[in-house]
C-alpha cells in the first residue's frame, strides 16, 4: 500500500528505506563524498535523504549563488526538533547559501489553534530569536512573514493554483480542507519565491513530514516553467526526532519535548522522568543483557549534542553491552543538554539587539 505523509499531523515513520524508494528521494550517501563540510547529521544519517541536492553542490563549485529557504509553524515553543531545521539553516548559511526564513504564520492561524495576534510574536520570540542564538548571520538572510510577503509572493501563491488540481491535491493530502489547500499552496510559493527575482538552485531542509508539500512545488515549478524559467528545487530530509516518551514530539506538551527556554531542572526533570528508556528493569538485569540504545531516546538525542564520533560509539557501545546503566546514560544527556542550553540562553539574550538586522522590511 502506498504510504501516505501527513504533514499537519503526527506521522510516525518508521522505515525510512522504504519511504525513500516509494517516493524517490536519494540517499545522503550517493553525495556524502562531495559534501564541503560533514556536518554530523549528515554522517550519522540525521538527514538522511535529499532530492537533487547536487544542483546546490554544483553552484557552489563553480561559484554562482544558490539560496537556502526554509521555515517553521510559529506553533509554540521551540524545541529540539525545531533545533535540527535551524542547524541545517546555519550549515547551508555557512556553505554560502543567500538564506530566506519563514514564519509559517497563515499556516499556524489557518491549521492549529492560535489567535492571529498572538503569532507574530511567537515567531519573533520564540523562532527567529532561536534561529539568531543559534548561529545563523544577518548577512545576505531575510526573516518574512507569509502574511506580510511582497506582492509577487502573495500572486504567486495564488496563481500557483492554476497548476494543479483537486485530484492530485486529494491524492497527495488524503482527507482536504481549504484551510489545508491554502497552506500547501502558500508553502509552494514559499519554495519558489527566492526565484521570483531570478531563476536560482534553492535548497530547502525540512523533516521528512513536509515531503508532500516539496514534491507538490517541485512539480508546480517544472509547470511553471515557460512562465518563470524556474529552476527545480532541492530538498534534504532528516529523520524526525521521537518525544520524550516516544512518538510525537509537540511544543504543546511539556512532557514530550525539551524546549530551548527549559531550566536545568526541569531538563534534568524531564529526562530523568519521562526520557523512554531502551535499558532493562532491573540493574542486575541491565548488567546481564545489555541495553538498547537504537530505542532509547536519551541515545537519540544524543546523536545531535556528541559531536565527537569516538565517544559517541563508546556511549552506544557501553550501552548496548550493559557497561553503561540507563541513569548515567541520562546524566550524560542532561549534562550535555544544560551545558548547551546555559549558553544559547544568553545569547538568546543577546540576540533580541540583532533582530532588526534579520526582518524583512
Ligand atoms: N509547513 C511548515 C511547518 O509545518 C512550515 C513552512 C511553511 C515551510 N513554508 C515553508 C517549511 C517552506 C519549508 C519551506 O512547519
Amino acid at each position: 500500500m502506498k504510504t501516505r505523509i501527513d504533514p499537519w499531523s503526527s506521522t510516525e515513520i518508521k522505515d525510512y528505506e522504504k519511504i525513500s524508494k516509494e517516493f524517490g528521494i536519494e540517499k545522503i550517501d550517493s553525495i556524502l563524498k562531495s559534501l564541503p563540510k560533514k556536518h554530523h547529521y549528515f554522517t550519522r544519517k540525521l538527514i538522511f535523504g535529499h532530492k537533487s541536492l547536487q544542483t546546490i553542490l554544483d553552484a557552489r563549485k563553480s561559484k554562482k549563488p544558490f539560496t537556502m529557504l526554509t521555515g517553521l509553524m510559529p506553533s509554540g515553543k521551540f524545541h529540539l526538533g525545531h533545533k535540527m531545521v535551524a542547524d541545517e539553516m546555519i550549515y547551508f548559511q555557512q556553505l554560502g547559501a543567500e538564506c530566506y526564513v519563514v514564519a509559517a504564520d497563515i499556516e499556524a492561524y489557518l491549521t492549529r489553534n492560535i489567535k492571529r495576534d498572538k503569532l507574530k510574536q511567537l515567531a519573533t520570540e520564540e523562532y527567529f530569536l532561536n534561529y539568531i542564538a543559534l548561529g545563523l548571520k544577518p548577512k545576505k538572510t531575510i526573516f518574512y512573514f507569509q502574511s506580510t510577503g511582497p506582492k509577487e509572493y502573495m500572486n504567486l501563491s495564488k496563481y500557483v493554483a492554476k497548476k494543479t488540481t483537486f485530484n492530485e491535491l486529494k491524492s497527495i493530502y488524503g482527507n482536504l480542507t481549504p484551510e489545508k489547500i491554502i497552506s500547501a499552496l502558500t508553502q509552494v510559493a514559499d519554495i519558489l519565491y527566492p526565484q521570483l527575482d531570478k531563476p536560482k538552485p534553492v535548497v530547502v531542509p525540512v523533516g521528512i513530514d513536509q515531503l508532500p508539500h516539496i514534491n507538490l512545488a517541485r512539480d508546480i515549478s517544472s509547470r511553471l516553467k515557460s512562465e518563470y524559467n524556474f529552476i527545480l528545487p532541492s530538498a534534504t530530509f532528516h529523520k524526525l526526532l521521537p518525544g520524550l516518551k516516544q512518538g510525537k514530539m509537540s511544543s504543546s506538551d511539556p512532557t514530550s519535548a525539551i524546549f530551548l527556554s527549559d531550566s536545568e531542572k526541569e531538563v534534568e526533570i524531564k529526562i530523568k522522568k519521562y526520557a523512554f528508556s531502551g535499558g532493562q528493569e532491573t540493574i542486575k538485569e541491565h548488567r546481564e543483557k545489555g541495553g538498547n540504545p537504537d530505542i532509547d531516546v536519551s541515545y537519540q538525542y544524543l546523536t545531535l549534542f556528541e559531536t565527537n564520533d569516538n565517544k559517541l560509539k563508546k556511549i552506544y557501545n557501553d550501552y548496548k553491552s550493559g557497561k553503561l546503566l540507563t541513569s548515567e546514560l541520562k546524566q550524560i544527556l542532561i549534562d550535555k543538554i544544560n551545558s548547551f542550553l546555559k549558553k544559547h540562553q544568553k545569547n538568546k539574550e543577546k540576540a533580541k539587539n540583532q533582530l532588526d538586522k534579520f526582518i524583512q522590511k
